[in-house]
């Protein structure tokens, strides 16, 4: 039998979770000092939930969701955080205790969509939500903040693209202009795209179909169209990004494939070449009937989420420097004790340390020690043994010296930590 991983769901091994680690501290450090706080919604809530709130003529909803009845029940794999992370404010009555609340969560999403560099269907999202803010300051923070984070990160190329839908006026008015621009010219339009004009004209501005692309070009814009109110909040965003001097370009075609968006959109797009059409590291934008649809209180929502894979495609491949380590070769059963006392010591003072337990030659012992890029070799043989004395390897430097049994953890654990750099391994 020849079992794998189901397609488009990766392992993550051993030797590329370095740099998962150091994504997601940075994304938690960085989020953190806004006050955002944790949050871990299951991985599965009932169907309904996503088909609501997402929208039932969605490519999500109608096609990439992973859904079963479980005795009777109509549940799904969550393709997304938003709805759930909603849903949890809502069920917890949260708003009754603060009146402004800022959560993030990381996690893996489920998305039955074509498999590709930077698509896959299991991935990985860093979001945030805010519930309780209007906007459009916050609105404006935070797409401050994802630009700066993806800085720290090393990634220079990137875009933040902003638009707003508006409210419910402006979008049922900005639909009906788009359709009377787009029924004239049906026929010319991609078959996907004919589709939509009745079911979802406004995700046609998104259609990567080069049938669609110069029809979409001319068509006319959400800004135009704006009710007096979102005006108003999309100035003042703007306002806000340009006294920040956060770099972004406004986008007027930028739409999203929710159903759930209010007023403002953004998108992060890096323009390496690395990710081919699978550009967008992250995307977000307010939601501020959520709550309410929910069966919760009149509560404004913003947020975002980051797709980690493309990140982690999109940051530079630099390597931590490996962490300072003892490998502890023992020769024999009565050496082997003493190594496993002498390696708890050593983990006590904080150093990572192993013990060869193979019972093998001291070569194949040294080489697994020079593999694991050890800093140094304790050998405990048995002559040292009867002298109570250990013989260290330092594996740089190649020079060896007997020390104490003893006194050999703290000796060795002195050396790592005073030769470490502040902060460093
Ligand atoms: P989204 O744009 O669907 O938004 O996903 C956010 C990010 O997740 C994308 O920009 C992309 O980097 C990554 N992503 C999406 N699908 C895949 C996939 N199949 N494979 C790899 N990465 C993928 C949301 O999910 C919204 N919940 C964001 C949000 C939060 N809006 C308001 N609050």
């Amino acid at each position: 039998m020849n079992l794998r991983a189901v397609k488009g769901m990766n392992d993550v091994l051993p030797d590329e979770i370095g740099r998962w680690h150091r994504l997601e501290n940075a994304f938690r450090t960085q989020v953190e000092l806004y006050r955002y706080e944790e949050v871990r919604p299951p991985l599965v809530e009932a169907t309904a939930l996503f088909a609501r709130q997402i929208g039932e003529v969605s490519d999500i909803v109608e096609k990439e969701m992973y859904s079963f009845t479980h005795h009777g029940e109509d549940l799904t794999l969550r393709p997304e955080g938003t709805a759930g992370v909603a849903r949890a404010y809502v069920e917890h009555h949260i708003h009754n205790k603060e009146p402004l609340s800022r959560w993030y969560y990381l996690g893996p999403m489920f998305r039955s969509e074509r498999p590709q560099k930077g698509r896959y269907r299991q991935f990985y999202q860093a979001g945030c939500e805010v519930f309780g803010d209007p906007g459009p300051a916050v609105d404006a923070e935070m797409i401050d903040m994802l630009v700066r984070l993806m800085t720290q990160l090393g990634i220079a190329d990137i875009t933040a693209h902003v638009n707003t839908l508006g409210g419910a006026g402006t979008r049922a008015r900005y639909r009906d202009v788009l359709v009377a621009y787009l029924t004239p010219r049906a026929a010319e339009l991609s078959e996907d795209s004919q589709r939509r004009l009745a079911t979802n004209p406004l995700r046609i501005l998104d259609s990567k179909d080069p049938r669609d692309a110069a029809i979409v070009a001319e068509a006319p814009s959400v800004l135009d169209v704006l009710e007096a109110d979102d005006r108003a909040h999309f100035d003042g965003l703007c306002r806000y990004l340009n006294e920040l001097g956060t770099p972004h370009v406004v986008d007027s075609r930028l739409v999203r494939g929710f159903d759930y968006y209010t007023r403002t959109l953004f998108e992060l797009r890096s323009a390496s070449g690395e990710l081919g059409s699978q550009n967008a590291l992250g995307g977000g934008g307010r939601y501020d009937r959520m709550v309410a649809e929910l069966g919760g209180p009149d509560v404004p929502g913003i947020g975002f989420a980051l797709g980690l894979e493309r990140i982690l495609l999109a940051m530079p491949q630099t390597q931590p420097p490996a962490r300072k380590s003892v490998y502890l070769a023992p020769l024999g059963e009565a050496a082997t004790a003493e190594a496993l006392r002498i390696a708890r010591s050593l983990r006590r003072y904080g150093i990572v340390a192993d013990v060869d337990g193979r019972q093998t030659s001291l070569k194949s012992m040294l080489r697994r020690a020079n593999g694991v890029s050890a800093t140094y070799c304790i050998v405990v043989g048995e002559t040292e043994m009867k002298q109570g004395t250990v013989q260290v390897k330092d594996l740089a430097g190649h020079n060896q010296e007997d020390l104490s049994r003893t006194d050999v953890a703290r000796i060795l654990a002195d050396r790592i930590r005073s030769s470490r750099p502040p902060g460093g391994a």
